[in-house]
């Protein structure tokens, strides 16, 4: 049987059965042959719920929630959901977890709904006097910028950017190097830029950080998930993580971790029930030990065991793999849109700045036609960046992808070059 045919069964047999196949399914994926991969990664498409011909090219805006995944959530839901419980106690298992997969101490992980919240929390959290200075990329996503812009009008703090190098790690350091200054107080950086997936050097801006005291907050919603991330390894004091896009979590799932050494100068912005306690007696209020303070209120205990799940799928099928992976699919999408005539790459080329993303243009087809195109005429599912005026569209590569969607996407461009230039 053709290996397309039988990933088309495969996928029909998750989608009609649920739970028990998907996790058939993940405790019979194939060894990782290293000479012979593609069978593996074939297996591993196949845990997608993604329909059969269609092609997914954006994991970097939302990622696609694997089926053993969304069948735990449906699992833990119906089960709570028999008795209307809330299942609160339940996050102290997907808190470690999620700290194993994250490199942190359980006692640093805060679970929140996106990596905004998490960027706005940091924003909103740190107490500032007017005047002082937060520098950001310009290529900041708005979960990432708008936090600081709005700290900017209603507390006088000072927004500096810096225009990301495609091309040198060391340039980057120096960009953002050069606006250090003594009214500096908080370093935020994105780990893995959202428009044109340049990796920035953050363990180099954490120890620049580090040596000045300055707080240093990465952004990790592009990289949790896409390559390891550690937090306690990478010594930035607080980290943003998106559950839905590389990791595949359920969607409103996000992380914030901080360094448990720092945790006294960010206030959590919101409080609530889980953020502290109040002592009957004395009527004092205090805030909650470790990063549950960050955390209020009634939550989907559902969606954070989810997340948990998505995190050991992705430790099943091995981290370093899955960064390999998407490079080298992201590499081939670069050399094949390169060689067609009047194709533009904004992404890097390759090295230590390259990311499982590419962005490109053509002068001949607008950026949103093409998107059109390709999604209604292939199938094709890609991301236009109108980020910075770029317009350009974006291919993000992961476990969802193939060498042959990648082919296909070249192919199709090339077509449409030729019909419509
Ligand atoms: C760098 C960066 N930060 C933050 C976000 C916002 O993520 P979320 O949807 O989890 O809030 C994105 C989304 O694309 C992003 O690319």
């Amino acid at each position: 049987m053709s290996l397309p045919r039988r990933s088309f069964l495969r996928h029909a047999a998750l989608g009609a059965a649920g739970l028990g196949l998907a996790r058939e399914a993940v405790a019979a994926l194939p060894e990782f042959a290293a000479d012979r991969p593609e069978p593996f990664w074939e297996a591993v498409r196949a845990l997608y719920p993604l329909e059969p011909g269609f092609t997914y090219f954006n994991t970097g805006g939302l990622g696609s929630t694997p089926t053993p995944v969304l069948e735990r959530v449906a699992e833990v839901t119906r089960r709570l959901q028999a008795k209307a419980e809330h299942g609160h106690a339940q996050f102290t298992a997907a808190r470690a977890d999620v700290a194993r997969f994250l490199g942190a101490d359980p006692a640093e992980v805060a679970f929140v709904r996106n990596a905004t919240e998490a960027n706005a929390i940091v924003a909103g959290g740190l107490r500032f006097a007017p005047g002082d200075e937060v520098i950001f990329e310009t290529h900041a996503h708005p979960g990432g910028s708008f936090p600081w812009l709005q700290a900017a009008r209603v507390r006088g703090v000072v927004v500096r950017t810096f225009e990301p190098d495609p091309l040198s790690a060391a340039g980057n350091l120096q960009r953002l190097a050069a606006l250090v200054g003594p009214r500096t107080r908080v370093v935020q950086v994105s780990h893995i830029t959202a428009p044109t997936g340049i990796m920035l050097p953050a363990r180099a801006v954490a120890d620049l950080c580090r040596a000045r005291g300055i707080w240093f907050h990465l952004d990790a919603a592009q990289s949790a998930g896409m390559v390891p991330v550690d937090f306690t390894a990478l010594g930035c004091d607080s980290l943003a993580v998106s559950g839905h896009k590389w990791i595949g979590g359920p969607l409103e799932t996000g992380v914030l971790c901080v360094r448990r050494a720092r945790q006294e100068e960010l206030e959590p912005p919101l409080v609530g029930a889980h953020s502290g306690d109040l002592d009957p007696a004395t009527g004092r209020f205090a805030l909650s030990a470790g990063a549950l303070r960050y955390e209020y209120g009634t939550r989907n205990v559902a969606a954070a065991l989810g997340l948990a799940e998505a995190m050991r799928l992705q430790e099943r099928i091995g981290r370093d793999r899955i960064a390999a992976r998407g490079r080298q699919l992201a590499a081939r999408a670069h050399a094949g849109l390169a060689a067609l005539p009047g194709v533009e790459i904004l992404s890097p080329a390759g090295g230590e700045l390259a990311a499982a993303m590419v962005t490109f243009r053509t002068a001949r087809i607008p950026h949103d036609r093409l998107f059109g195109l390709l999604l209604r005429e292939k199938a094709i599912r890609t991301r236009p960046v109108t980020e910075e005026q770029f317009n350009a569209l974006r291919v993000s590569t992961h476990l969802c992808n193939s060498p042959a969607q990648i082919d296909a996407l070249v192919a199709a461009v090339g077509e449409f070059l030729r019909r419509e230039a």
